[in-house]
């Protein structure tokens, strides 16, 4: 059984309103989800039913219109800016649709900047753990490339190597390989669950993905607001 010391996320009565426009857009409507230590999960919806705003709202990138979300027992609500980035930086790693690394840095350095960001980690011990990291990945002959230099595919796999380097508690993935052809995105869908069997971590995929979201051990749907068990 798990028990809530195996919560890594607690997400509660939330609910997230637009409402800049002339009407205002109801996206989330009372969002109740719990995931364990090490679960695997996909979410899957239609376009535009708002899994981007809800993985937005699980990080504490975005605020809620109300409700909570919690982090390994640490609610954000309460937290400044800052402490959110921490907490963030320690518990959490990410991978959108378009890898958002930086284009003046290497692969290495890329995955390295996780660790960078945080205090008491050395750069040589960044820069070795960053380096198993893109080995894991398949990338030991990229170490040095900068985004411009790798293919769609390779910069997926040095996003998910720097969003792994921290040994994060959850790994929160928005429709990773969205933006890549079918078989890369069915080689990286592989190594991704490859990864999630060695770590301890768990992983929430936004994805369209039939076949990957059958390979995960529990598949959320969100429909109407809210999110069910599918
Ligand atoms: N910043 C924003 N301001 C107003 N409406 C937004 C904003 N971001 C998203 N939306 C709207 O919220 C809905 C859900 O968007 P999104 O979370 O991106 O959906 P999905 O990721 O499932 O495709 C859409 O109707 C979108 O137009
Ligand atoms: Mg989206």
């Amino acid at each position: 059984m798990n028990n809530s010391r195996d919560v890594v996320l607690s997400c509660q009565a939330l609910t997230k309103a637009y409402d800049e426009g002339p009407e205002k857009l109801t996206v989330l409507s009372g969002i109740e989800v719990e995931i364990f230590r090490g679960e695997r999960v996909a979410i899957v919806g239609s376009s535009g039913s708002g899994k981007t705003t809800l993985l937005n709202m699980l990080a504490g990138l975005d605020k809620a219109s109300s409700g909570s979300v919690a982090i390994c027992s640490h609610d954000m609500a309460t937290m400044s800016d800052n402490e959110r980035g921490e907490l963030r930086n320690r518990y959490l790693g990410f991978v959108y649709q378009f890898h958002h690394l930086l284009p003046e840095f290497t692969a290495l350095e890329n995955t390295a900047m996780p660790l960078l960001i945080r205090k008491g980690t050395s750069v040589a011990e960044a820069n070795k753990r960053a380096e198993e990291l893109l080995i894991r990945v398949g990338l030991e002959q990229r170490l040095h490339h900068k985004p411009a230099e790798l293919s769609g595919g390779e910069r997926q796999r040095v996003a998910i190597a720097r969003a792994l380097v921290t040994q994060p508690a959850l790994v929160l993935m928005d429709e990773p390989t969205g933006n890549l052809d079918i078989h890369t995105a069915e080689r990286i869908h592989q190594l991704m669950l490859e990864l999630a069997e060695q770590v301890d971590t768990a992983f929430v995929v936004v994805t369209h993905d039939p076949d990957l979201a059958g390979k995960m051990s529990r598949v959320l749907r969100l429909v109407d607001g809210q999110l069910l068990e599918d």
